[in-house]
C-alpha cells in the first residue's frame, strides 16, 4: 500500500487512463477524488470503487467548477496530496483546415485545464508543504501531422510542468509529467482501423499500451521512490520515441 492516507485528485477519471489511475491508486490505499465532464461515467467509476472514492464532476476549462471541486475534495477528505491532471481531448485535422473551434477546445481542455487544476491544487499543497502533481503530455508533443492543436497543447504542458517544478520545489511539491504513446483507451479506439494498424507497425514493443501501463508511471511519480524527482517527463510508449 504505497498511497495509504493520501488523497489523490484525478481528472478525466470517467474512463481510459484516468479510470485506470483511480483504480490503481485506490488499490494502493489512497482516497480518490474523481473529476470528469461526463457525470454518468464518473459516477459509475466512483460507485464501483466504494467509500474511499468520491465524484466531483467538473469541466476543467472552468475556473469556477475547478475551484468548487477542490473545495468539495477538502471538505470530504480534509486534504489534497496528489493531483493527476489527465483530462484531454483530440480534434484532429491538418493545420490548413483546422477550425478555430477545434484549436480552442483542444488547447483549452489540455493546456488551460491542466493549468487551472494545478493552480487550484497548489494552494492546499503549499500550506501542507508537500504534494505531488503529475501532468499528461503525449508522444504527439514531439510533432504529429494532423494534430497541430493537440501537439501544441501537449508540448505546452511540458513547459508548464518544468516551470511549476521550479516554482513549487521550495514548497515540497514535485511536478512531473507522463507522456503516453498509443494507449488502448476510448481515445485510441476512436482512431480509424487502417491508421491504428500503421501506428502499431511503428511501435517497437509491437503492442498498444494498456491504461495500467500508464497508471504504473503515475504511481512511481507519486510514491516515496520518487522523493527526489521533479520536472521530469516519462514517456510510456513501448519505445515509440526511442531511436531516429
Ligand atoms: N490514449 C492514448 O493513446 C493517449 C496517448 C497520449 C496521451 N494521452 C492523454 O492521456 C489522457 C487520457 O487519455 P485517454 O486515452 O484516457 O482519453 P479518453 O478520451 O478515453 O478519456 C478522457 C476523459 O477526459 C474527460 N474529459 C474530456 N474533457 C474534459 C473536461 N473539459 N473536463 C473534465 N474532463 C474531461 C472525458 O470525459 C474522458 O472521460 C489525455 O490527456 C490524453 O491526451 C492519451
Amino acid at each position: 500500500m504505497r498511497l495509504q492516507n493520501k488523497t489523490a485528485w484525478i481528472t478525466g477519471a470517467g474512463q481510459g487512463i484516468g479510470e485506470a489511475v483511480a483504480r490503481r491508486f485506490a488499490a494502493e490505499g489512497a482516497n480518490v477524488a474523481l473529476t470528469d465532464v461526463n457525470p454518468e461515467t464518473l459516477e459509475m467509476v466512483a460507485r464501483d470503487l466504494g467509500p474511499n472514492a468520491a465524484a466531483f464532476p467538473a469541466d476543467v476549462t472552468s475556473k469556477e467548477q475547478v475551484a468548487a471541486a477542490v473545495k468539495g475534495i477538502l471538505e470530504r477528505f480534509g486534504r489534497l496530496d496528489i493531483l493527476i491532471a489527465n483530462a484531454g481531448v483530440t480534434r484532429d485535422g491538418l493545420a490548413l483546415r483546422m477550425s478555430e473551434a477545434n484549436w480552442d477546445l483542444v488547447v483549452d481542455v489540455s493546456l488551460k485545464g491542466t493549468f487551472l487544476c494545478c493552480q487550484a491544487a497548489m494552494r492546499p499543497m503549499m500550506e501542507a508543504k508537500s504534494g505531488r502533481i503529475v501532468t499528461t503530455a503525449s508522444v504527439a508533443s514531439l510533432g504529429n501531422p494532423g494534430q497541430v492543436n493537440y501537439s501544441a497543447a501537449k508540448a505546452g504542458i511540458i513547459g508548464l510542468t518544468r516551470t511549476l517544478a521550479l516554482e513549487l520545489a521550495p514548497f515540497g511539491i514535485q511536478v512531473n509529467c507522463v507522456a503516453p504513446g498509443a494507449i488502448d483507451t476510448p481515445m485510441l479506439q476512436a482512431v480509424k482501423e487502417p491508421v491504428r494498424e500503421e501506428m502499431l507497425k511503428r511501435i517497437p514493443a509491437k503492442r498498444f499500451g494498456q491504461p495500467e501501463d500508464v497508471a504504473a508511471a503515475h504511481l512511481f511519480f507519486c510514491s516515496d521512490q520518487a522523493a527526489y524527482v521533479t520536472g521530469q517527463v516519462l514517456f510510456v510508449d513501448g519505445g515509440l520515441t526511442t531511436g531516429i
